[in-house]
C-alpha cells in the first residue's frame, strides 16, 4: 500500500496541499494571485457559461503579467499538472477550459488600447467582447468579434470568429495583426506574418495548442451608430417565418446586414451596420406579430449588451452545441432542419431537454475573400462557404449527458454537408482536427506544435489537440 500512497502524493501534492499551486504562489510577482476554494475569485475563475463545462479545480491563478504566465507555464510542464486556461468561459466542451488541476484565469489581462495611426487595437485576452466594444465605441471605431454578452475575445478569436461585421471584414481571426504569445518554455513572444508564418497560420484556428496568448492586436473599422436586436414569435406564425428566413437567405446581398435565425425558440437577431436599414431587408420578419421585440437604432455596443444568452451558467443548465456545415439555405434545406427539430423536440424532451434549437447563420459567398487562401489553419479551404448552423441542446441532468451528445452528433450527421470544414468553436469534443483544418492544415499545425512545444506542456490542458 505504501508505495502506491507515496507515488500518488508525489504526483497529486500531499495532505497538505497541491504542490504546483503553493510552488506557482511563491515563484509568481506580486501581480498575480492564487485563490483556493471557498474565495468568490476562485468561483468565479472556475465559472463557465454552462455548467457541463465546469470542473472543481485544485486552485485558480489570475496571472497579471505575460511573464508570470511563463512561470506558471513552467512549473505545470515540468510538474505534468493538468490545467486550463479560460478567457470567457464559454467552451461548450468540458475540460477545454476547465480542470481538476490548476484553473488559470486570464481575467487580469483586460487592456483595451486604440492606436489610431496604425487602425489597430491591443485587445488583453481577458476581455469579453462588450467590454471591448464599449471602450472602442466611444472612439468610434470597431473590431470583428461576438455576437451575444459574455464571449471571450481569446477563445473566439483563436478558434474562428463569426461577427456582425464578417461580410464585411472576413473573421475575427482574418483581422489579427499580431498575437502576443507566452510560448511553452515560458517565453514572451510577438507572433505577426513576417516573423512566423506558420505558427502566425496555427494561430488561426489551432486554440490553446502554442502556448498562452495574453494580447491580440486586432485591425479596427470605423464605427457609427447600427440597427437590430431580438425578435421572437409564437411557433403558430412558422410558415410566415419560414418565408422571410428563405427569403432573407437567398435575396439579401447587402454585406451591411445579419440575422442568426433560430427554430426552437423560432426568433431571430438583426443587425444592420447603419441607423436604418434599407427597405426590404427585415420587412418580412417585421410584418410577423412578435411576441417580443427589441429592435431599434442604437450603438454597436448597447445592440450587444442587450442580447443576452437566453441561457447561461447561473440557471443551471448543460449545454452541448454541434457544428453542421451548410451550403445554402434553401427551402427544402430550412424544411430539413425543421423537421429535425420536430424529430429531436419531443425526443429529447422525453430525456429532460430544456432547449432544443438550430441557428441558421446565413453570410454571403464573398465571407472567406477578406483573406488570403492559405492564410489560417481555420477553414481548411477559403474555396467557398459552408455557413455554420449550429445545434444548441439543453437539459438538466448529468445522467442524460450521453444521450444529448449523441443527438447532437446523429443530427450533425443527417444534416451536414459532405467535406466542409468544421468550425472549432462549434464542434462537440469527439470531432476529429482534421475535418477542421484539412490533412495540409494539420501537418503544417503538428510540425509547429513540435517546433514550439516540444516537451508537450499545452496537452496537459484539453481542447483539439494537433
Ligand atoms: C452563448 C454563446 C454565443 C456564441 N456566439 C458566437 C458568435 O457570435 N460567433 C462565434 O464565432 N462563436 C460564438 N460562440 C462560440 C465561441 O466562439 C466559443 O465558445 C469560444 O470558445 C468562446 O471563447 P471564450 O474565451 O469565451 O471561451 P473559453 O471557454 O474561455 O476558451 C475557449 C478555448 O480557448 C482557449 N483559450 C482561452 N483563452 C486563451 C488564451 N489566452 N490563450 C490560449 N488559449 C486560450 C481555452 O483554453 C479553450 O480551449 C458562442 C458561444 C456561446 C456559448
Ligand atoms: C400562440 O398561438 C397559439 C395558437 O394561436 C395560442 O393558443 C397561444 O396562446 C399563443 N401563445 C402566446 C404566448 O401568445
Ligand atoms: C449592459 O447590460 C446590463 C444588463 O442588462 C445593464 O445592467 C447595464 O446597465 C448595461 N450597461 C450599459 C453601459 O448600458
Ligand atoms: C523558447 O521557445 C521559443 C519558440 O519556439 C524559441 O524561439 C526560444 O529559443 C526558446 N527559448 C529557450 C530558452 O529555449
Amino acid at each position: 500500500m505504501l508505495p502506491t500512497t507515496a507515488l500518488l502524493l508525489g504526483l497529486t501534492g500531499t495532505a497538505l496541499g497541491f504542490h504546483p499551486c503553493q510552488r506557482i504562489a511563491d515563484k509568481v510577482s506580486s501581480a498575480t494571485d492564487v485563490h483556493y476554494s471557498g474565495s468568490s475569485s476562485y468561483v468565479a475563475d472556475n465559472e463557465h457559461y454552462a455548467t457541463s463545462s465546469e470542473q472543481a479545480s485544485k486552485c485558480s491563478v489570475e496571472p497579471g503579467s505575460a511573464e508570470d504566465v511563463g512561470i506558471v507555464l513552467g512549473i505545470l510542464g515540468k510538474t505534468k499538472t493538468a490545467f486550463g486556461v479560460k478567457g470567457g468561459g464559454h467552451a461548450t466542451n468540458q475540460g477545454f477550459s476547465s480542470t481538476t488541476g490548476v484553473q488559470i484565469a486570464m481575467t487580469r489581462f483586460n487592456e483595451v488600447t486604440y492606436d489610431s495611426a496604425t487602425q489597430t487595437a491591443v485587445i488583453g485576452a481577458g476581455n469579453v467582447w462588450e467590454d471591448v466594444y464599449e471602450i472602442l465605441d466611444a472612439q468610434g471605431v470597431n473590431v470583428v468579434g461576438g455576437r451575444v454578452t459574455g464571449i471571450g475575445v481569446a477563445g473566439l478569436t483563436l478558434g474562428g470568429g463569426y461577427s456582425w461585421l464578417s461580410n464585411q471584414y472576413g473573421l475575427a481571426l482574418d483581422n489579427v495583426v499580431a498575437y502576443e504569445l507566452v510560448v511553452p518554455n515560458g517565453t514572451v513572444v510577438t507572433v505577426t506574418e513576417g516573423s512566423d508564418p506558420d505558427l502566425f497560420f496555427s494561430l488561426k484556428g489551432g486554440g490553446n495548442n502554442y502556448g498562452i496568448v495574453t494580447r491580440f492586436t486586432l485591425k479596427t473599422y470605423p464605427q457609427g451608430a447600427v440597427w437590430g436586436g431580438f425578435a421572437a414569435y409564437n411557433a403558430s406564425y412558422i410558415s410566415a417565418f419560414t418565408a422571410a428566413s428563405v427569403k432573407f437567405c437567398s435575396e439579401v446581398t447587402d454585406p451591411k446586414a445579419g440575422m442568426i435565425i433560430e427554430y426552437g425558440y423560432t426568433s431571430g437577431q438583426m443587425f444592420y451596420d447603419g441607423p436604418i436599414p434599407p427597405d426590404g431587408i427585415f420587412d418580412e420578419f417585421l410584418a410577423i406579430p412578435a411576441l417580443a421585440l427589441d429592435v431599434t437604432t442604437r450603438s454597436f455596443f448597447d445592440l450587444i449588451n442587450g442580447t443576452v444568452p437566453i441561457v447561461d451558467a447561473s440557471t443551471g443548465y448543460r449545454t452541448v452545441y454541434n457544428h453542421i456545415p451548410t451550403l445554402e439555405y434553401s427551402a427544402s434545406n430550412i424544411e430539413d432542419v425543421l423537421d429535425e427539430l420536430n424529430y429531436w423536440g419531443p425526443t429529447l424532451s422525453a430525456h429532460g431537454a430544456f432547449y432544443v434549437d438550430y441557428a441558421i447563420e446565413p453570410f454571403l459567398p464573398s465571407l472567406l475573400t477578406h483573406a488570403p487562401a492559405g492564410s489560417s489553419a481555420y477553414p481548411g479551404s477559403r474555396d467557398h462557404v459552408a455557413f455554420p448552423t449550429n445545434v444548441n441542446l439543453q437539459w438538466l441532468s448529468e445522467s442524460e449527458d450521453s444521450v444529448f451528445h449523441d443527438g447532437a452528433r446523429q443530427t450533425v450527421e443527417r444534416l451536414s454537408a459532405e467535406g466542409e470544414s468544421i468550425y472549432p468553436n462549434y464542434a462537440i469534443y469527439s470531432t476529429p482536427v482534421v475535418d477542421m483544418f484539412g490533412e495540409e492544415g494539420v501537418k503544417k499545425m503538428e510540425a509547429t506544435r513540435q517546433r514550439v512545444d516540444p516537451h508537450g506542456v499545452m496537452m496537459l490542458t484539453g481542447g483539439f489537440k494537433v
